[in-house]
Formats: structure tokens, C-alpha cells, sequence
């Protein structure tokens, strides 16, 4: 057990006050705009990342199934790729599918550390405590921060390989998403790989399905958002006064979610001094999960100095891995 605990290291670099400290200007800038928006990120307190791991779960939901049937296949490939000693996962969670990468990272003999990359300090020490028990001599580097402004943070040497899995990267909004794949691509040492993760484009009806399933899940991760605020900025949002709205928009090639206040009512945030009106059937949104293509994606890699060298996807192709290096 002590060896356990020596082969662990979790730093936290979140702003001062804790997780949710840049939540008080987010949520203030997102709520006093006329189209009301609440940034994804604060969906993952200790319950939000339990109903999203009941989500990978769902019948409906094919992206964890389609992920993790294209790493069972090309997982070996992936690291003979890359030769990793290093594996740095962005957005780590309960780092379920992670297991097939660090076993063929152990099977060729490489695997060293473990760098899970999370805002939700809960997920990532559980994780941290049940891989040193499955790796006898793997190093397990937590790093909680909010990836999107301290990257720089994630400890870097070379030889690693930068995983982003889940089709994650679908939540950003395009102008961010340019940044955030930029940034990656300037801490990338010249031997480093980048793995992505990203759900393709398809029929609106499959696509529909996975966000709106039949046992109502999805509605609860939806709605816990406003519980985070209600418990984080002193809030009284009643989220059963709220309807889960999620559907594809072709323009954008995203699903836009929403929640949809189902009276006029008010809500106090307290921690902002403000009052938050919704009318009857006012929608705010509270995510975008965007669907690739292949060259969409090789175009934001280029335009980040990312240079696309591998591609596999499932049989039916509803999801794609890709590997990346930095542009010399
Ligand atoms: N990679 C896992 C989990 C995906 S859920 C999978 O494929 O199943 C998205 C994860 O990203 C959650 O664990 C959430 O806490 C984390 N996350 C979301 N926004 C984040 C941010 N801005 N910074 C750090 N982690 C974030
Ligand atoms: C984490 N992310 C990739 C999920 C998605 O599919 O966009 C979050 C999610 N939202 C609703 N269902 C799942």
C-alpha cells in the first residue's frame, strides 16, 4: 500500500478559491447575455461525472462503444506509432478506455507514467488510486487544472503521447477549439504524437438518439448544471422547471443542447447579485457537441501546425481516432 501511495503525485492548479473559481465571471457573462449560455465544463462535479459515465453506458450512446472498439483494435499500432513512455490524457475522467493504451504501452515494454489531466479532482484521485494497483511500476502524475487556460501546467518530456478522447474536443466552439489545438501543438516535443478522439458526422436520427436516451439520463447531466450553481454560486434554479432540448443543427454540424424553462420564472444567484429572468419556453444553451469529418478535421489541424499521419475509425464509421504530429 505505502509503495502504492509513492508511485502517485496529484498537484491542482485551479484558481484561487477552488474549481469553480472562474465559474463567477463565466456564468455571469453567459446569463446577462440575451441568448443565455452556460459553459460545458461546470457539468462535472462528483455527480455530473458519475451520470456521464452512466451515459458511456447507454444504449444510445455510440461514441464510448464505437472509441473503445477502434483502441481494442489498433491500440498496439497506436503506440508502435508513437513509442510513448509517457501517456498524457486531457479530459481523463474515469479513464476507462485509457486501459487499452497502457497495456499495449506495457505489453511493448515503454509505459512509465501516467499523466491523467482533469478539472474534477474526485474522478482523477479515484483513477490515480485504482491504476497503481493495476500497474505494478507505473508512475501516476495527476494534474487538475482547467485545461483550456493552464496546459502549460501538464509536466512535459519528450517522448509522449498526448491523448484527447471521447470526442471531447466536440465541445469547444470553433474559435477555442483553434486555440486549444494550437497549444498542443507548441508543447509538443518533435517525437511527441497527439491521439484523438472525434465523433463523425451521420444521420440525424442516430445522432439525435444519443442525446436524447430513453431512460432520461442524459436530462439529469443536462440539468445537474444548474445544481452546481445552485450549490457553488448560492443559486435557486429549480431544475425540474427545466427540459432537456437536444438536436442537430447541419449548419454548424454540432447537436446544440439546451435547457428549456417550462414557466416565466426568476432565479437569485446570490454570489453574483443577480436576478435571472426566463420567459416560458426561453431555451439557454449549455453545450455544443460537434461531429467531424475527415477533412474538416485535417483542416484544423493545419491551421493549428498539426499534420494528420494516422486514421482508423469503427466498422460502421461513426467515430474516429486520429494521430497527429507538430509540423517541423
Ligand atoms: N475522456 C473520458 C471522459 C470524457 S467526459 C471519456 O472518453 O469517457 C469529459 C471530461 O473532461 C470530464 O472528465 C470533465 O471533467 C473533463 N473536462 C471538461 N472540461 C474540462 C476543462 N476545461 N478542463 C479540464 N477537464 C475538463
Ligand atoms: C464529453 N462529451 C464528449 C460528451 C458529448 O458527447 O459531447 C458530453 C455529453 N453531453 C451529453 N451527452 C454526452
Amino acid at each position: 500500500m505505502a509503495a502504492a501511495a509513492d508511485q502517485i503525485e496529484i498537484e491542482v492548479h485551479l484558481p484561487e478559491g477552488g474549481t469553480w473559481a472562474g465559474m463567477v465571471e463565466d456564468v455571469r457573462e453567459g446569463l446577462s447575455c440575451p441568448f443565455k449560455e452556460i459553459p460545458p465544463k461546470y457539468f462535472y462535479d462528483e455527480r455530473g461525472s458519475a451520470l456521464f459515465e452512466a451515459i458511456t453506458e447507454l444504449p444510445e450512446y455510440y461514441p464510448t462503444r464505437a472509441e473503445r472498439a477502434i483502441l481494442d483494435a489498433e491500440a498496439v499500432e497506436i503506440v508502435a506509432a508513437a513509442r510513448p513512455t509517457t501517456l498524457i490524457e486531457l479530459g481523463s475522467g474515469a479513464a476507462a478506455k485509457t486501459r487499452c493504451l497502457l497495456e499495449a504501452m506495457s505489453a511493448a515494454g515503454t509505459l512509465e507514467t501516467y499523466v491523467p489531466v482533469d478539472i474534477s479532482e474526485e474522478i482523477t484521485r479515484r483513477v490515480a488510486d485504482e491504476l497503481v494497483g493495476e500497474y505494478d511500476d507505473l508512475r501516476v502524475h495527476g494534474v487538475i487544472c482547467d485545461y483550456e487556460t493552464h496546459l502549460e501546467r501538464v509536466p512535459r518530456e519528450e517522448g509522449a503521447l498526448i491523448a484527447f478522447l471521447g470526442g471531447t474536443i466536440g465541445n469547444f466552439r470553433p474559435g477555442p477549439r483553434r486555440s486549444f489545438l494550437a497549444r498542443i501543438a507548441t508543447l509538443m516535443y518533435p517525437g511527441d504524437r497527439f491521439l484523438l478522439g472525434t465523433d463523425l458526422v451521420k444521420g440525424q436520427g442516430v445522432l439525435e438518439a444519443a442525446y436524447n436516451d430513453s431512460a432520461g439520463i442524459t436530462a439529469e447531466f443536462n440539468r445537474n448544471v444548474l445544481s452546481v450553481l445552485n450549490r457553488e454560486l448560492e443559486a435557486d434554479f429549480e431544475p425540474e422547471q427545466f427540459e432537456h432540448v437536444a438536436f442537430w443543427d447541419a449548419d454548424n454540424e454540432w447537436i446544440d443542447i439546451r435547457l428549456r424553462s417550462l414557466t416565466e420564472q426568476f432565479s437569485d444567484v446570490t454570489a453574483l447579485d443577480m436576478r435571472v429572468h426566463f420567459s416560458r419556453n426561453e431555451e439557454m444553451r449549455t453545450e455544443v457537441s460537434t461531429k467531424f469529418t475527415r477533412e474538416r478535421l485535417e483542416s484544423s489541424y493545419a491551421d493549428a501546425g498539426l499534420e494528420l499521419t494516422d486514421w482508423w475509425t469503427d466498422p460502421e464509421e461513426l467515430y474516429a481516432l486520429s494521430l497527429a504530429r507538430p509540423v517541423a
